[in-house]
């Protein structure tokens, strides 16, 4: 990446991990309120008012993996969010049972869904994988298209040592065409390198067209990541992550970084 490029990322470090993750919650909290309230202004000014079985004012979706755990759990009290009109869809998953240890729908249903009454207010769209994966990615699609313009509000995401966000890895632009159906919002991946070679994701562009993307870094592992974001050569090929930090849409980024 160039250098005037780079200068406009914005990064925050932390080495208090508390502050670390109450910041994100903060941010976010905010994010969805704003969002929330501004979509609800918009309904009453054509004289509707938010009604029981419309689908929410907040849209908001949330990775797997190890990292965000926390995030979720401290998420999970957060009484700011009008939990009942947030729509909280899953990033990515994994092609195995729901209940599976391995898969993302699971972590989220025990951090964020393990909370207050309230929380489990928020309708949590995730992939139905017991269902072949043609149809799972169907009916994500489908439910997907309830957001308005394909476009969330909030995406927090997590990266991989070698720069995947999302199931979206290394190769992705040259696989692209085997694994999209055009034009959806959702598509079928794979790796040979991480848990469960079978994935299923949120395509790249339907990723970066989000209002707030926040990106979490946590762990000296992850100091890599953030030093190739912020100085490294390799392409957006080689290190998909570098999709959301090029060209424009790079000013909703928030990277979040604490060892
Ligand atoms: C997954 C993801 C993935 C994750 C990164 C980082 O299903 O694995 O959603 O994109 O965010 O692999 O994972 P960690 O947080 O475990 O390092």
């Amino acid at each position: 990446m160039k250098k005037k490029a780079m200068e406009k990322l914005s990064i925050k470090k932390y080495q208090d991990e508390q502050k670390f993750w109450k910041d994100i919650a903060a941010q976010t909290v905010k994010e969805l309120s704003a969002a929330a309230a501004r979509r609800k202004e918009e309904l009453e000014e054509v004289g509707l008012e938010v009604g029981e079985g419309m689908p929410g004012l907040a849209f908001l979706a949330l990775s797997g993996g190890k990292t965000p755990a926390p995030l979720y759990s401290l998420l999970a009290g957060e009484k700011r969010i009008n939990w009942a009109k947030t729509e909280v869809f899953l990033v990515d998953e994994r092609m195995v049972p729901r209940d599976n240890d391995k898969s993302n729908s699971r972590m989220i249903r025990e951090s964020l869904y393990a909370g207050s009454n309230e929380i489990n207010l928020a309708y949590f769209h995730d992939f139905m994988t017991e269902l072949p994966v043609d149809e799972t990615i169907d009916q994500y699609r489908e439910e997907f298209s309830l957001v308005p313009e394909e476009k969330l509000d909030v995406v927090i995401l997590g990266v991989g040592p070698d720069g995947h966000f999302a199931s979206i890895f290394p190769g992705w632009l040259a696989k692209s065409s085997k694994f999209y159906g055009e034009g959806g919002t959702a598509m079928l991946s794979e790796t040979k390198t991480f848990d469960v070679a079978e994935r299923i994701t949120l395509t790249a562009e339907i990723i970066k067209k989000s209002s707030k993307i926040f990106i979490v870094l946590k762990g000296k592992e992850k100091l890599s990541v953030l030093e190739e974001i912020s100085s490294g050569s390799k392409s957006m090929e080689e290190f998909p992550v570098k999709f959301l930090l090029d060209g424009s849409g790079k000013e909703n980024v928030q990277i979040f970084y604490c060892e």
